[in-house]
């Protein structure tokens, strides 16, 4: 309680409650608050400053910088493009965007930075970061360490430049949907889950700290295909503005093959690099049915590592959501599904009638239609995924299109336009069912498959 530096912080929270728009104040206070590593609490301070002094540069930079310390490096990054974006960028500004490239792996620029960065100020130069980016000085000849460091910059050989460096840094492109909630039909269920599961807990990890209640664990989604899954897991990002890697499971086998567990950890350490972040599992029973084919060392541990990692053993996940999706639920392994990791388990059904009027809402926006009888079209789709109402769109589209040439034209699609289409297409989910039956019948440990049965209307 009566830690010094808590007293000397506690007078300086005071200080800066009574001047908050003192900018000095405030600067030294997250800096102090950065020194004890806490880099979430600093970031706050500037926020608040910038809401009184917006578009200061010291307190950006500030800011940034606790973004960076904190692993938020993406918006670490929206602040320093802007501000090296600017006419005369200031140097502390090209140093930490420099810093914040290294750290997402993009070395190259991360060089090409610095040297602008020490251009313009030469007592910014840093050895400790020079030698992280490959720039070893002291090593050199005595004729190269004489050159100042920015001449020595400009021989770095792009080509022969650490390559095997970037490639294991960024694994999986790391994307930013754009696409929301809003934009995938009906799921009620399952955004509310992805919601309340972890949502929720990334938005509110001091609510949620102050009860004890500890954050972690995934979403698992299965059921047939087209139904929306792997567009749910980007509208997650979208939803919540973090990052999205997707990971094809296949991937991670090929990555066991090449005997490169070093990939795996890296794939979660870009995503925890770029928090917050929603990694997806594609596939993931792919990784589940192998353990079985390859119970021996090897492949188990890869999935040992995978299951590890997930766990966030050696490092935390705090920032990093977690979602897989399968068609083949009943080839994964148990093992996944264990507290902390996969343990929420969620049918995607088949759109209801209600969400296939959404989705063909949604599929029709802004093209050219009459008053489209949805109740009806809903009424002859049942058992069509997503993915075959898109394509009952299509259709209609394409033949209509086709009319438009021929005649010169165009005119809207009706609900007698997708009526016929409905006709040409027809549902894709009846196959999936049939398999997923017989697991749902014959293998429903604990019930988990009675969202199956349920869908078939099958009394259990
Ligand atoms: N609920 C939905 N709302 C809107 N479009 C959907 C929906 N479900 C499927 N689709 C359409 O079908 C396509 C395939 O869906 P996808 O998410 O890949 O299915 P899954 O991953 O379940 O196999 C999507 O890109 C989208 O065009
Ligand atoms: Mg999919």
């Amino acid at each position: 309680m009566n830690d010094p530096n808590q007293v000397a912080l506690d007078a300086l929270l005071q200080a800066v409650r009574l001047a908050p728009e003192n900018i000095a104040l405030a600067d030294h206070l997250a800096k102090t608050l950065l020194q004890m590593s806490r880099a979430e609490e600093a970031a706050q301070v500037y926020r608040d400053a910038l809401h009184h002094h917006p578009g200061n540069t010291q307190l950006q930079l500030g800011l940034a910088d606790s973004y960076r310390r904190a692993n938020r490096l993406s918006h670490a990054l929206a602040i320093l493009e802007t501000l090296v974006a600017e006419k005369n960028p200031p140097a502390e500004a090209l140093l930490l965007h420099a810093r914040v490239l290294h750290g997402q792996g993009e070395t190259r620029s991360a060089i090409n930075q610095y040297k602008d960065a020490i251009d313009a100020d030469p007592d910014l130069s840093d050895p400790a970061f020079e030698s992280l980016l490959g720039l070893n000085f002291e090593s050199e000849s005595d004729e190269s360490a004489q050159r100042t460091p920015a001449s020595w910059l400009e021989d770095v050989d792009e080509s022969g430049f650490d390559q095997q460096d970037i490639d294991d840094e960024s694994f999986a492109d790391l994307e930013t949907p754009s696409i929301k909630f809003d934009d995938v039909g009906g799921m009620t269920d399952v955004k509310e889950d992805i919601r309340v599961k972890i949502i929720y807990p990334l938005q509110h990890a001091e609510m949620f700290a102050a009860y004890g209640k500890k954050v972690g664990g995934g979403i698992l989604m299965y059921g047939p295909p087209g139904c929306g899954k792997t567009m749910l897991a980007r509208a997650t990002a979208g939803e919540i503005d973090a990052g999205f890697l997707s990971v094809g499971i296949s991937d991670v086998l090929d990555m066991w093959v090449g005997n490169s567990e070093k990939n795996l950890h890296n794939l979660f350490q870009q995503a925890r690099r770029n928090r917050p972040c929603v990694v997806f599992f594609d596939e993931v029973d792919a990784l589940g049915a192998s353990r079985s084919d390859m119970r021996r060392s090897s492949g188990r541990h890869l999935i040992n590592q995978f299951l590890s990692e997930l766990d966030g053993v050696e490092t935390d996940n705090d920032g990093v959501l977690f979602l897989a999706a399968t068609n083949a639920p009943w080839h994964l392994d148990s093992a996944f599904r264990r507290p902390g990791r996969f343990d929420r388990i969620i049918f995607v059904p088949p759109p209801d009638a209600e969400a296939r009027i959404e989705i063909f809402k949604l599929a029709l926006a802004g093209k050219p239609t009459e008053k489209i009888n949805l109740e009806k079209l809903a009424a002859k789709t049942v058992d069509f995924s997503g993915a075959d109402l898109s394509s009952v769109v299509d259709t209609a589209v394409e033949t209509k299109l086709k009319e438009a040439v021929k005649t010169g034209l165009p005119k809207p699609i009706t609900t007698g336009d997708l009526m016929s289409a409905v006709k040409s297409c027809r549902a894709s989910t009846g196959e999936w069912f049939s398999t997923a039956r017989n697991h749902a019948l014959y293998s429903n440990e604990g019930g988990a498959y009675d969202p199956i049965l349920d869908y078939l209307k099958i009394k259990r």
